[in-house]
């Protein structure tokens, strides 16, 4: 028998950490490659975000806090909710963990039980089948097509609710396709899960400042204010605030969830980290100025990206209305030779194929349940962006 659980031998592990990797490999063995994998902003935390977590070390802020989050952020975050979703909380519905990913496994560890369903679109943000398979449930994947948009329309939504779902996982602007949807689509599918009162909406936010031109960011408890008790906000200081190290998440929900997600954190990790609880403070209660300022580069970046990808042949590339993410599909090139001698069988192969012969890292469409697509993340310099780019359009150009 072997010695590790059950639990994790159906958890594979991340293949975005995995490309990131290699890349990083080849990079050190001496080779010219573009990263195109990573998954979080190229900007510096702000500097009044610093500022605050070194006058937390100086006022020696150092020790154990409060297991879900000190009532200060705790009052940050209610009021971010109140100004941005225009939602009320209590700090007593409040939960902050280690980074947006502690506070979902807590969300999903805390109401699983062996065979409760939970449905993922696809494509989905890799962590979220493998959450939900450590934390003893089983994930049903409803795929998205590139024609909505990859959007999941109401009918698919309804098509994969049964008696034994506990949770719908939502996520707009999407990663990995950058996907935002408007309030109409939302509503489309809240309606379905108003003829459905067992099944919870886990709604993960973390995109949520990062969005594009006239798009309006909205979330399913502001759409249907019927789902707020079943209802669990995610969202964290990560992407908008480019705090990825310092690993701040938060949701809000009814009261009961959050003490059972909260019993959690105290056997695990006992509190978020107290210098990166005071930075978040200052993230959510200072200027947002800089947010409009990074917008503007990330949307420059989007533009260029996505008309040199559908320049490239066989390409097609829609565009996305958030996050730092775009989702090609590879339609054109499957059944291709490359001029290495590489079949492109599938995302994969062709991932592989332009990793090792132009230096470029993407994420092959299959990671995040669906093909033939790759994803790119733009959170890079314009520099690296358009060479990578160009060398995506001669290995295209280079297929026969
Ligand atoms: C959709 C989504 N949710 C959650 C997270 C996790 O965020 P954090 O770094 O705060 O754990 C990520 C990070 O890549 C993400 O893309």
């Amino acid at each position: 028998m072997s010695f590790l659980s059950t639990s994790l031998a159906r958890v594979k592990p991340s293949p975005t950490i995995a490309v990131t990797n290699k890349a990083r490999e080849l990079k050190a063995a001496g080779k010219d490659v573009i990263g195109l994998g990573a998954g979080e902003p190229d900007f510096d935390t702000p500097e009044n975000v610093k500022a605050a977590a070194k006058a937390a070390i100086d006022a020696g802020k150092t020790k154990y806090t409060a297991v879900d989050g000190i009532p200060e952020l705790k009052e940050a975050i209610c009021a971010k909710f109140k100004r941005d979703n225009g939602l009320d909380y209590t700090p007593e519905q409040v939960s902050v963990g280690t980074g947006g990913k502690q506070i979902l496994i807590n969300a999903l560890m805390a109401t699983l039980n062996p065979g409760d369903e939970v449905i993922i679109p696809a494509p989905y943000w890799v962590s979220y089948p493998d959450m939900v398979l450590l934390a003893g449930g089983e994930p049903v994947i409803a795929e998205a097509s590139m024609q909505t948009g990859f959007k999941l329309t109401a009918d698919q939504l309804e098509a994969a609710i049964t008696p034994k779902t506990k949770w719908f996982i939502f996520n707009s602007p999407s990663n990995p396709t950058g996907a935002g949807y408007t309030h109409a689509e939302l509503k489309e599918l809240t309606d379905v899960l108003l003829r459905h009162p067992h099944v919870w909406v886990m709604t993960d936010d973390m995109y949520e400042h990062l969005v594009y031109g006239d798009f309006e960011f909205c979330t399913p408890a502001q759409v249907e204010p019927k789902l707020y008790d079943r209802t669990l906000t995610c969202n964290g200081v990560s992407k908008a605030y480019a705090m990825t190290g310092w690993r701040i998440g938060y949701a809000a929900g009814p009261k009961d969830l959050i003490a059972a997600m909260r019993k959690i954190q105290s056997q695990s990790t006992s509190n978020p980290c107290s210098i990166s609880q005071w930075a978040a403070v200052e993230a959510l209660n200072g200027t947002q100025d800089y947010i409009p300022t990074n917008n503007a580069t990330f949307q420059r970046r989007r533009d260029m990206v996505v008309d040199m990808l559908n320049a490239a042949e066989g390409i097609s590339c829609p565009m996305p209305e958030g996050a730092f993410y775009v989702y090609p599909s590879i339609a054109g090139c499957i059944g291709k030779t490359s001029a290495g001698g590489a079949k492109i069988s599938d995302d994969e192969a062709f991932a592989t194929a332009l990793l090792e012969e132009k230096g470029v890292a993407v994420v092959f469409g299959a990671a995040f349940g669906l093909s033939p697509n790759f994803r790119v993340s733009y959170a890079t310099s314009d520099e690296a962006l358009k060479e990578a780019c160009t060398r995506i359009q001669d290995f295209c150009a280079s297929l026969s």
